[in-house]
């Protein structure tokens, strides 16, 4: 049995209180699914700000009404003390979600990137300091690599940041460990590598490259890839990601507490064999797609070249076993975005990806 299957079992057998900020986001949607799938309490907080409401009724619709009622959403902002401490009260474990991700958007705006991500992020550790929350679990970034070379990458070797969100996302690193100094606060920061899966977003200027490719290939629109197409990442399964949140809640490893790990799956996909991957998946429900060829842009400011996770140490102290590389992950999104873009109205984006 896998550390991460002994702790399902624990859970659906002891039912804990858990918040979610980021709620209505992608990734703070499914970890909602399946926290609630596992018989668990939830709190959710979200301000819409990039979340969806419909990320939420689909939870509800996937896991039924009585289930649902184990849930309960906090429409709010984190920038907001008080929002954050009513939102910590009497809860276990905090999953922070809440952010303005997108190295673009922070390049264009760094003051609101850094309003969400600082000031937001403080106000919520804060909140679960004196609410003596067991354990404050947060999404850092692989972008706090910046433009250190080596491959693959170890949580101690960082380089110089190279976006407004790169030092939004190392500045809660820091302040995380800070707390554990002066307050004995208990986090653990998950560096996630590119996310995909259900319910990420594929609309609008920021998006990130799976969804917008996906929604342009479904919808015939122009596809554009940045620069040569040999600009690689570890792309990592939404699965993956919920599997190392619980884990670091839930985890008894002194060792283990007040760290930063990798997530993702210490593998690396080039652009154009994700665009030869996804178009394999898609070409035969889609037969516009025989014919589609990518177009080629600019390089885009603040990307870095390469990415890659060394995920050893979220093996060794947490247990993390990833379930899904690239390809299985791929196929699963894949079916989900068929069914849900068909059922959307065609406003396709304007897609100039974002990896
Ligand atoms: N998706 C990825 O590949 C990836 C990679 C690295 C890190 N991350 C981090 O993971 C987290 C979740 O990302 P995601 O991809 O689900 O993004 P998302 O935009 O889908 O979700 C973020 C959610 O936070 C909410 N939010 C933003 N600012 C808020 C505020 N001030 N108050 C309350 N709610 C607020 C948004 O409305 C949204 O629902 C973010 O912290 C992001 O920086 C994501």
């Amino acid at each position: 049995m896998t550390r991460y299957q002994d702790i399902q079992r624990h859970l659906s057998e002891n039912r804990y209180c858990w918040l979610i900020t980021g709620v209505a986001g992608f990734i703070g949607s499914n970890l909602l699914e399946a926290l609630l799938k596992l018989n668990q309490h939830v709190i959710g907080l979200d301000n819409f700000s990039t979340g969806y409401q419909h990320n939420l009724d689909q939870v509800k619709d996937i896991v039924g009404n009585d289930t649902w009622g184990h849930f309960r959403f906090i429409q709010g902002d984190i920038r907001n003390l008080e929002t954050c401490n009513a939102a910590c009260e009497n809860v276990d474990f905090v999953l922070h979600q809440a952010a303005l991700g997108s190295v673009p958007r922070s390049i264009n705006d760094p003051i609101l990137t850094n309003e969400n991500n600082v000031s937001g992020f403080l106000n919520m550790l804060v909140a679960a300091r004196d609410a003596r929350v067991k354990r404050f679990v947060y999404a850092a970034s692989s972008s706090t690599y910046g433009d250190h070379p080596g491959l693959p990458k170890v949580e101690s070797v960082i380089g110089q940041p190279l976006s407004p969100y790169a030092v939004t996302k190392y500045v809660n690193e820091l302040y995380a460990d800070v707390f554990a100094r002066c307050y004995g606060a208990a986090s653990i920061g998950l560096r996630y590598f590119n996310v995909f899966g259900p319910r990420q977003d594929p609309n609008g200027a920021y998006a990130a490259v799976i969804p917008l490719w996906v929604s342009a290939l479904i919808r015939n629109k122009p596809l554009y890839i940045n620069g040569d197409g040999e600009t690689s990442r570890d792309f990592c399964y939404i699965d993956n990601v919920v599997q190392a949140n619980v884990l670091s809640a839930l985890t008894s490893n002194e060792d283990a507490i007040n760290q930063v790990y990798n997530v993702a799956v210490n593998e690396r996909t080039s652009l154009n064999q994700l665009f030869a991957m996804m178009h394999a998946l898609l070409v035969d429900k889609f037969p516009h797609l025989k014919t589609f060829k990518p177009e080629y842009a600019d390089f885009r400011a603040g990307d870095v070249r390469h990415s890659q996770a060394d995920i050893t140490k979220a093996r060794n102290l947490l247990g993390f076993k990833p379930t899904h590389v690239i390809q299985e992950g791929l196929q699963s999104a894949m079916d989900w975005y068929v069914t849900d873009l068909s059922k959307r109205s065609g406003n396709g984006p304007r897609n100039h990806q974002a990896v």
